[in-house]
């Protein structure tokens, strides 16, 4: 089987990890948006470290997406037929990849600055990134909560222009991201 991306199809790699970022993206968000909105206590602290997993594991998938697509390129965008649609979707592309690093550096950055451990997977502690400093704790979490905006944003018209292209055009944009 053909692991690379050809000209016209995506790879079984590149699917795996589109899909698998797909999937955590979303649950770290749920989770996050779940943890800001509880009233603080000493049993959020393993959601706490579920979320901070999730949030590294996508940063980690996204490090490798981005080697990936260095040693095999993915096949040009199917053209939607309106120049208007092609350079939004070739934005938010782009803006998913800077949102993809940010959001989890940035709360990355901000849980260092609290002087609680960043723990994944309940085992491996990761070394702080930011000083205990109530000022880095702040800005942290003020780019986390604006960059999970555009996130949210970014997946709303990436859904709309997959659903529109799927049902309306039916263009195969989403069959070429699902079987190749
Ligand atoms: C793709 C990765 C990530 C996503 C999508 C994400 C998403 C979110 C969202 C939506 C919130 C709520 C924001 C708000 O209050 O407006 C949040 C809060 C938070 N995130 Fe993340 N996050 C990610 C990665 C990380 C990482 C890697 C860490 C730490 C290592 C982290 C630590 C936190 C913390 C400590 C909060 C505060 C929860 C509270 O308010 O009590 N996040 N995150
Ligand atoms: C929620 C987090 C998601 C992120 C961060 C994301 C990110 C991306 C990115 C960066 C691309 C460009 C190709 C690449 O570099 O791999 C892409 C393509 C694509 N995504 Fe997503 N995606 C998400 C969710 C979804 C969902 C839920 C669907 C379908 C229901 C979907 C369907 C597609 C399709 C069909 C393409 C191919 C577009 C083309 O052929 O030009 N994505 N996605």
């Amino acid at each position: 089987m053909r692991l690379g991306n050809t000209p016209d199809r995506f790879g079984p790699v590149t699917r795996a990890l589109h899909w698998a970022t797909a999937l955590i993206v979303l649950a770290a968000i749920g989770v996050g948006y779940w943890l800001a909105y509880s009233e603080f206590s000493l049993a959020l602290l393993k959601y706490y470290g579920l979320h901070k997993t999730l949030g590294i594991t996508v940063l980690a998938l996204t490090g490798l997406r981005l080697v990936w697509h260095r040693i095999t390129a993915p096949p040009r965008p199917l053209p939607t037929g309106t120049a208007w649609k092609d350079r939004l979707a070739a934005l938010v592309h782009k803006g998913f990849y800077v949102l993809l690093i940010a959001m989890p550096l940035s709360g990355w950055v901000a849980g260092s600055a609290t002087g609680i451990d960043t723990v994944i997977f309940n085992r491996w502690t990761l070394p702080a990134i930011a000083p205990v400093d109530e000022g880095w704790e702040k800005a942290g979490f003020i780019i986390h909560g604006l960059t999970a905006k555009l996130l949210v944003a970014a997946i709303a018209l990436h859904l709309g222009g997959v659903l529109v292209r799927a049902l309306l055009q039916r263009d195969g944009t989403l069959k070429r991201m699902w079987a190749g």
